[in-house]
């Protein structure tokens, strides 16, 4: 008998009390003060209890909220509460985004050893390049063209990768009757240059319990999936249907293989943004409370230029007719969410309910009741789109705890996701061996 293969979860976390913006409005949150790092902390217990493999920590220094009603979500370093969170949970691996464009490789070969030692490996980089202008400008460097963009990252990594492996995986000794503290011969300085990153110096952290930490990767151009290819054992993705996921696993595998990797040594986890009730007219609902006039005229008018058609207020009220739908022609240059646009407003929903559906949003909607968004994971899973899913409920307090307690067994039940974890270390969770030194010179 084969083992079945099952998905990861991970919990996306941006530093507020869910992943919607109005979040801290939910009457479950009552925000007194910010910051409050609470919410997190208890987030990243209750995502626990459920199993899930890791949290997924987004980074986007400078940036502010776009509206006066938005929560600030990029205020504090994902680092450190990340750093609080390990010392609260005793399990779930914790990706950290850092950007390469605006990082400097020893801090960040420093901060991520000393945060996996101390959290006995549970730690993953999720190494991107960004392409972000307001955190450029916030660091004070001008972005550059993605090919010198992903020249900088696969320098970095390397740089990262070397100053980890700096100290000898023996050299701790901690001998009394020797009285030998650590065998200094085995702690070695790099001397790395190249056209972008430099580093010569030793980074004396000894291995953690998962040798040292995952490399995470998001992007989405091909550049990235090379990048991917060479250096992620994750990749954490942006799809918005079950065709675009099997093509952009496809092509991480085939990048892996590429490389001399085998093509499992990376997982492709795809973006879920689970809206949770009794049914799916009770999820529209609750999440139609969490979304402000602004952004729901926005989503009509954008709606209304991936159909080609220009809705008046007077139709909001209104099912999309047949005629407008039919006459869509979806090319490779169409809004990538055009197709489940179309899905759901086949269902006969109004125009005001198809936009609480959140057809446009950063990632799919898996909208109606536990069953529903169990649906939603196992059909994209067994179809071969995602190794796993990193999802994003409105309010941690609330729709998090709902999909725990209700939609983690049905997984469970149906054998597509663990009941426990398998081992102590974020490796471990995701079924990567310990690796300590430079991918391809352990
Ligand atoms: C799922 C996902 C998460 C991302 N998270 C971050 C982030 O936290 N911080 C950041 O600066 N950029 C982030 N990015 C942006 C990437 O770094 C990258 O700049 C962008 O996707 C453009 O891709 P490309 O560089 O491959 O063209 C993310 C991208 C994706 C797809």
């Amino acid at each position: 008998m084969t083992e079945q293969k099952q998905m990861v979860i991970g919990l996306a976390m941006f530093g507020a009390a869910g992943l919607n913006f109005r979040s801290w409005m939910d009457p479950a949150v009552k925000l007194e003060k910010y910051p409050d790092i609470s919410m997190d902390i208890k987030a990243a217990q209750i995502a626990e209890k459920g199993k899930f493999q890791f949290m997924f920590f987004g980074d986007f220094p400078g940036t502010k909220a776009t509206d006066n009603g938005d929560m600030q979500t990029m205020g504090l370093d994902p680092l450190l509460i990340a750093t609080m969170i390990a010392n609260n949970t005793s399990r779930i691996g914790m990706g950290i985004t850092r950007a390469t464009s605006w990082s400097n490789p020893y801090e960040l070969a420093r901060q991520f050893k000393t945060l996996d030692a101390l959290s006995e490996g549970r730690v993953a980089w999720n190494a991107v390049t960004g392409a972000n202008g307001v955190s450029a400008n916030a660091y004070g460097v001008d972005l550059s063209s993605s090919f010198d963009r992903y020249g900088k990252a696969g320098e970095f990594v390397q740089v990262v990768e070397h100053l980890w492996a700096s100290w000898g995986e023996d050299a701790l000794k901690l001998n009394h009757s020797t009285k030998e503290f650590a065998d200094y011969d085995q702690v070695k300085a790099v001397n790395l240059k190249g056209q972008y990153v430099k580093s010569s110096g030793s980074l004396p952290i000894p291995p953690s319990k998962q040798g040292q930490p995952v490399i995470f990767h998001s992007g989405g151009s091909q550049n990235s999936i090379d990048f991917a290819g060479k250096y992620a054992d994750v990749y954490v993705g942006e799809v918005w249907t079950i065709e675009q996921g099997k093509a952009m696993r496809q092509a991480l595998r085939k990048a892996a293989v590429a490389n001399g990797r085998k093509p499992d040594a990376i997982k492709f986890i795809a973006g879920v943004m689970p809206l949770i009730g009794d049914s799916k007219k009770d999820a529209i609902e609750r999440h139609a409370t969490l979304l402000d006039d602004r952004t729901f005229l926005q989503r009509v008018a954008h709606i209304s230029y991936v159909l080609g058609t220009d809705f008046t207020p007077a139709d909001i009220e209104k099912p999309i007719s047949a005629d407008i739908l039919d006459a869509i022609e979806i090319t490779p240059y169409s809004d990538p969410r055009t197709e489940n646009v179309i899905k759901v407003a086949r269902e006969g929903w109004t125009l005001r309910e198809v936009v609480n559906h959140s057809v446009i949003d950063y990632h799919p909607t898996a909208v109606g009741n536990a069953q529903d968004i169990a649906d939603h994971l196992s059909d994209w899973f067994n179809a071969g789109a995602a190794d796993g899913f990193w999802v994003m409920p409105d309010v941690y307090e609330v729709d998090l705890s709902r999909f725990v307690d209700e939609v983690v067994p049905i997984l469970q039940e149906r054998g597509v996701f663990h009941k426990d974890y398998e081992g102590e270390t974020l490796r471990e969770h995701l079924g990567l061996p310990y690796q300590y030194g430079v991918r391809g010179e352990e």
